[in-house]
């Protein structure tokens, strides 16, 4: 009850968005396992890289990294990756992750955002990203920002026993910034 009133009352104020820096690794590593142990919303369960691994691709600058930050932790991460060709340069893939009890709250709204603003900046003219099917919080929010649905590989995952879709989204920059 005290954590739903917290929730209510925590605004944008409280948190901030900035892009990470090499020292985030650890935090960013705990962050993005947290959500990977509830096994529901991202392909991986272990995150791959090591800490040093981490802070040498946060240096990459074709890659952005936003991190939420609450009281000195990080409760989201947020990565634009950039297509690594001279014949996907103008593309990026979204990934995003934010911590159970800091979601519903505008967080990924704002990251978003700030990444789409990063990639219009960056001369990347479409951004993609992979959802399941099943995760219908993420899809409703990608679909309010302007992401359409431009493909699905039905039945790609397994989840808990079931079939699952992976849903292709994209966005592109140049609209988004219309609205
Ligand atoms: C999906 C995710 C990125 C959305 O970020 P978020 O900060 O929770 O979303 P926001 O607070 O900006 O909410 C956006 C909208 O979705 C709703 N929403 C999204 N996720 C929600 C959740 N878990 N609980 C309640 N509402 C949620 C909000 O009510 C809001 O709707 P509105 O715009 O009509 O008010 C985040 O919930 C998350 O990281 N989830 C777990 C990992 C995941 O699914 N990653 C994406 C894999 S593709």
């Amino acid at each position: 009850m005290i954590f739903m009133i917290w929730k209510r009352h925590l605004e944008s104020k409280d948190y901030i968005i900035r892009e990470a820096n090499p020292r985030d690794a650890r935090q960013i590593i705990d962050c993005m396992q947290s959500v990977m142990d509830e096994k529901i919303y991202l392909v991986g369960e272990y995150y791959l890289l090591t800490e040093r691994g981490e802070q040498e691709r946060l240096k990459n600058p074709d890659e952005l990294t936003l991190v939420c930050e609450i009281n000195n932790k990080i409760v989201g991460v947020l990565t634009l990756q950039r297509g690594f060709y001279k014949k996907n340069r103008h593309t990026a893939n979204l990934g995003i992750a934010i911590m159970s009890g800091y979601r519903g709250i505008g967080i990924g709204t704002r990251m978003i955002r700030q990444a789409l603003e990063w990639a219009m900046d960056h001369g990347i003219e479409k951004v993609n990203l992979e959802v399941f099917s099943s995760n219908k919080n993420a899809i409703s929010l990608y679909k309010h920002l302007g992401f359409e649905i431009e493909g699905i590989r039905k039945n790609q995952f397994i989840i808990n026993g079931s079939y699952v879709d992976d849903i292709l989204m994209t966005i592109y920059t140049s609209e988004s910034m219309k609205n």
